[in-house]
């Protein structure tokens, strides 16, 4: 959906976002420039989280608004499930007329919702910037739930806690040694930069891999450490990696530009039963959702339990990783630190 972004915003990329290594204190919009400490500490916040149940109460007498621009499964249901779980009341204004169909900006509708007394603001939008233009028009939290090709902070997060558990790391967070390979429609990817972001901080080797079209060679410099690696060959990269995030080709982003034809992708770029054969025994096969069965992924790789030859899919940790890592999110976004607010509710 098209939104006007109002004066103090731009067409296209937001002015805030120019300034990519500024760390924003309490709103989670992007982890590029988010330091190491900050990203750890999000982190082992949410495997305090994790399979405790029932929690908190920490957010009691806050409001959460979710501001869902684009569809959205995932990660709708686990803000509203983390809002929840913290003991906030949930506001959900996805897919409601809102009134930016009449031209308001995505600025005054922020500032209109805020005006409600709600804590934090969750937002996804098509358009890149869309978080920070909010978060420079309301003094409320606010929470990147994925901005066009940007970030998606909270998957990345995620993703790190989906492989920190199956690797046995959750104590440590130490990714170094760990090679992870990211496969597929990376330059519309907001999933990738996040995730490359994450990796990177925590130490891990990350090779991009895909077509020219999909996976500029440019993109390696996104690890300023030389951390980041772009890779042609699909089984050179799978036979090394020790995680394979497979991305959705996004037709509704491009159209299907880069690609040749279905068949050439598969051929090139798909996690098919023949190639996850040649993964290493303990690697994990990843997908941030919603997966294109049959296209960059076959079946029986999707839902691999690690028999068969086939490795073991974290497809399904990875969404419940979503609720533990969005709960300790949501606390960052409305200065709950360790479940002890700094402040009053905006609306006591
Ligand atoms: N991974 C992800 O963002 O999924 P949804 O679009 O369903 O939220």
């Amino acid at each position: 959906m098209p939104v006007p972004v109002g004066p103090r915003g731009r067409s296209g990329v937001h002015s805030g976002m120019a300034q990519a290594t500024r760390e924003h204190p309490r709103h989670v919009l992007q982890l590029r420039g988010m330091a190491s400490g900050a990203v750890r500490g999000l982190l082992a916040r949410a495997v305090a989280f994790d399979g405790a149940g029932p929690a908190g109460g920490s957010l009691s007498g806050m409001t959460v608004a979710t501001l869902f621009l684009e569809a959205s499964t995932r990660t709708r249901t686990s803000f509203q499930l983390a809002a929840r779980r913290l003991g906030a009341e949930v506001v959900d204004l996805s897919g409601v007329g809102l009134s930016t169909s009449k031209g308001e900006t995505l600025a005054d509708t922020a500032r209109t919702i805020e005006a409600m007394g709600v804590d934090a603001i969750v937002v996804r939008s098509g358009q890149a910037g869309a978080p920070h233009l909010i978060a420079d028009s309301v003094c409320c939290g606010v929470l990147n739930a994925g901005d066009g090709r940007h970030e998606h902070p909270t998957q990345g997060l995620l993703d790190a806690l989906a492989l920190a558990r199956a690797k046995s790391l959750t104590d440590t967070f130490d990714f170094s040694g760990l090679t992870y390979a990211i496969v597929g429609d990376i330059s519309a990817s907001r999933v990738a930069r996040s995730d490359i972001a994450v990796m990177a901080a925590l130490g891990a080797r990350v090779l991009l891999v895909g077509p020219a079209a999909m996976v500029p060679g440019g993109l390696a410099s996104l690890g300023d450490d030389g951390s980041v690696a772009v890779e042609r060959d699909m089984e050179a990269a799978i036979e090394r990696a020790d995680a394979v995030q497979m991305l959705r080709v996004q037709f509704e982003r491009h159209g299907g530009r880069g690609i040749a034809s279905v068949r050439e992708y598969r051929a090139g770029y798909a996690l098919t039963v023949e190639r996850a054969r040649r993964m290493k025994d303990d690697a994990v096969v990843m997908h941030p959702g919603p997966m294109n069965r049959g296209l960059e992924i076959d079946d029986a790789v999707a839902d691999g339990v690690g028999d068969d030859g086939l490795p073991r899919s974290i497809v399904l940790d990875q969404v419940s990783c979503g609720l533990p890592v969005r709960m300790a999110a949501i606390e960052r976004a409305v200065g709950v630190v360790n479940g002890v607010t700094d402040r009053e509710p905006v609306g006591a």
